[in-house]
């Protein structure tokens, strides 16, 4: 677990596969059917996920109108959804040397109304802080090319023309 000093305050945790669908398919497949997003091989992977400490001021239309509802007491505080506003997911592979030689990250996303904010940099960070402690020589990813300068910024080179492929040599 980790939380931040800046603002939006927030924390990043361990999540599992199910917690990550719904932002999956919202912001990067939108136009598929949910099981696009949901992988084969999300349980052997490491996930994790952004949660703001105090979200309100800036909810989403559909949270809005529950913490709406639940102050005026027609709900209880724990129904409100603790929904992470960032994930990534971690897939490692290796040889018998080392089975976590090599990670994988996917499926990372920002929920727009908080992109631009420093939360997908700082999990993209804990991520790769992860993988390295767990015994990754390298980290990669396939990237939308629309994400490229993002993941410029962390030192991943670009690899092909069309498609993106970044690896950071660590
Ligand atoms: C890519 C993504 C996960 C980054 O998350 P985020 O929370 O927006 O990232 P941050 O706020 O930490 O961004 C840090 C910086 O990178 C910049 N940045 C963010 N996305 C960028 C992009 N696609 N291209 C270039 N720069 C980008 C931000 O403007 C910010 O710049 P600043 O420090 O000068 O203000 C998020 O933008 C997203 O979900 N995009 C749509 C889905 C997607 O493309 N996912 C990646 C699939 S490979």
């Amino acid at each position: 677990m980790a939380t931040n000093t800046g603002l939006p305050s927030f924390t990043i945790r361990a999540i599992t596969p199910s917690e990550t669908h719904n932002l999956r398919h919202r912001v990067l497949w939108p136009h598929k059917p949910l099981s696009y997003v949901q992988l084969d091989e999300d349980d052997q992977g490491h996930h994790f996920g952004v949660f703001l400490e105090d979200p309100s001021p800036l909810l989403p239309p559909h949270l809005q109108q529950q913490q709406e509802q639940q102050e005026e007491g027609e709900k209880d505080s724990s129904s409100i959804p603790t929904e992470p506003v960032s994930i990534i997911s971690l897939f490692f592979a290796g040889d018998e040397a080392n089975s976590k030689k090599e990670a994988r990250f996917r499926k990372f996303a920002t929920d727009p109304p908080w992109q631009g904010r420093g939360v997908g940099s700082a999990l993209l960070r804990y991520a790769i802080v992860f993988a390295v402690t767990e015994g990754a020589e390298s980290v990669w990813c396939d990237a939308r090319t629309s994400a490229l300068g993002f993941y410029q910024r962390f030192g991943l080179d670009a690899e092909g023309e069309e498609f993106f492929k970044g690896m950071c040599r660590i």
